[in-house]
């Protein structure tokens, strides 16, 4: 079977290459999927490259530890291990595990859903790791609730697509920070507000927030402090800067300087979760959720999606079908 191969750190196009490769056993509670389909994110940029190096103690110091590559896929169930119940042959299912760009994988039972009946795989594959870490942002540390003022910057992107749905859900006026170009698609998802952040420095935004969602990294603690009411909620989800730390270091600064600030500071390292798969599965077969997929690539051209979507060319997801 094919399969994306990732032996080296470095530039997307010159580390990762589709082989030929030995099909996957299928061991005690495992479920060999058939796979159609894996998003493409930001992590994944991060990981072709071993960027933050910091990150390299768990993704592999020298080399990356995991050689084959994707975290996330839907697909069709092919056959099961032992043990296996809560699945049949047969059924279309979403959810992750390492090594999805390839035609097949075997993946634990407990970290596959059956997928949203009404979307198509390509979407259903939209980003199930996105979406834990918005719901995450969102609902568990964020603590957003009805009539809640909150503001996503990286709105438009994979987390931010989700973030601004899952506070509109849960009852909240949203305020999403985008480029122009994709403040249409950010209306488009619930959003009440939209700033573009060449146009707009964070320190003016010029509202009061109880809840930010800062999922891009970029502004300063202090400048979300300006842009926040007293007691209000900063997550704290991505980060951009040096390559040793990428943003950890503003994490911990922030932590510091919140409390000082008069408001809270929460990072988030999102948990992968088969009850948050099976709350996007919800949302998205009742209609309140829409994974939103920008662009569909060939397994040949994963190197390209991924850096589509580091240069913001997608509309939300890049989704490979297989
Ligand atoms: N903490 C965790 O557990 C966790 C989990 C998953 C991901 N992450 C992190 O979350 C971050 C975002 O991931 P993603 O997959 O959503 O990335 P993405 O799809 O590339 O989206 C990036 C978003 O940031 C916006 N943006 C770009 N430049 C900006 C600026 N100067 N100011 C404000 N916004 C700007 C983009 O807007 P335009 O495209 O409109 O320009 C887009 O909305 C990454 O750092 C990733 O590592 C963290």
């Amino acid at each position: 079977m094919k399969a994306l191969v990732h032996e080296q750190y470095g530039m997307a196009d010159d580390v990762l290459a589709v082989r030929e490769v030995e099909p996957p056993e299928v061991g005690e509670g495992e479920v060999l999927v058939r796979v159609r389909a894996v998003p493409v994110s930001g992590t994944d940029w991060h990981l072709v490259r071993g960027l933050p190096y910091a990150a390299r103690l768990v993704t592999g110091l020298r080399r990356p530890a995991n050689r084959y590559f994707g975290l996330e896929l839907a697909g069709t169930v092919e056959a099961l291990g032992g043990g296996v119940e809560s699945l049949a042959v047969g059924d279309e299912v979403f959810g992750w595990c390492g090594g999805s760009f390839a035609e097949y994988v075997s993946v634990p039972a407990g970290q596959l859903a059956v997928k949203p009946r009404n979307v198509p795989m390509e979407v259903a594959a939209a980003g199930p790791i996105a979406a834990f870490t918005a719901l995450q942002a969102v609902r568990d540390l964020g603590r957003v609730g009805p009539g809640r003022k909150v503001l996503v910057s990286g709105a438009s992107g994979g987390v931010g697509t989700y973030a601004v749905q899952f506070a509109k859900v849960l009852g909240a006026e949203v305020t999403g920070i985008c480029g122009a170009e994709k403040a249409d698609l950010v209306r488009s998802i619930g959003a009440d507000e939209v700033v573009d952040y060449r146009a707009v420095a964070f320190r003016d935004i010029g509202e009061r927030f109880d809840v930010v969602i800062d999922i891009y990294g970029n502004p300063a603690v202090r400048d979300c402090a300006r842009v926040m009411k007293k007691g209000g909620t900063l997550v704290l989800v991505g980060g951009t800067g040096g390559r040793l730390f990428m943003g950890l270091d503003r994490w911990l600064r922030g932590m510091v300087a919140a409390p000082f600030l008069g408001i809270k500071a929460r990072p988030l390292v999102h948990k992968d979760r088969h009850d948050d798969l099976v709350t996007l599965r919800g949302l998205v077969e009742s209609g309140e959720v829409t994974p939103v997929l920008g662009r569909t690539y060939a397994l040949d051209q994963v190197a390209e999606a991924i850096e589509d979507v580091r240069a913001g060319r997608v509309r939300g997801h890049a989704v490979v079908t297989i």
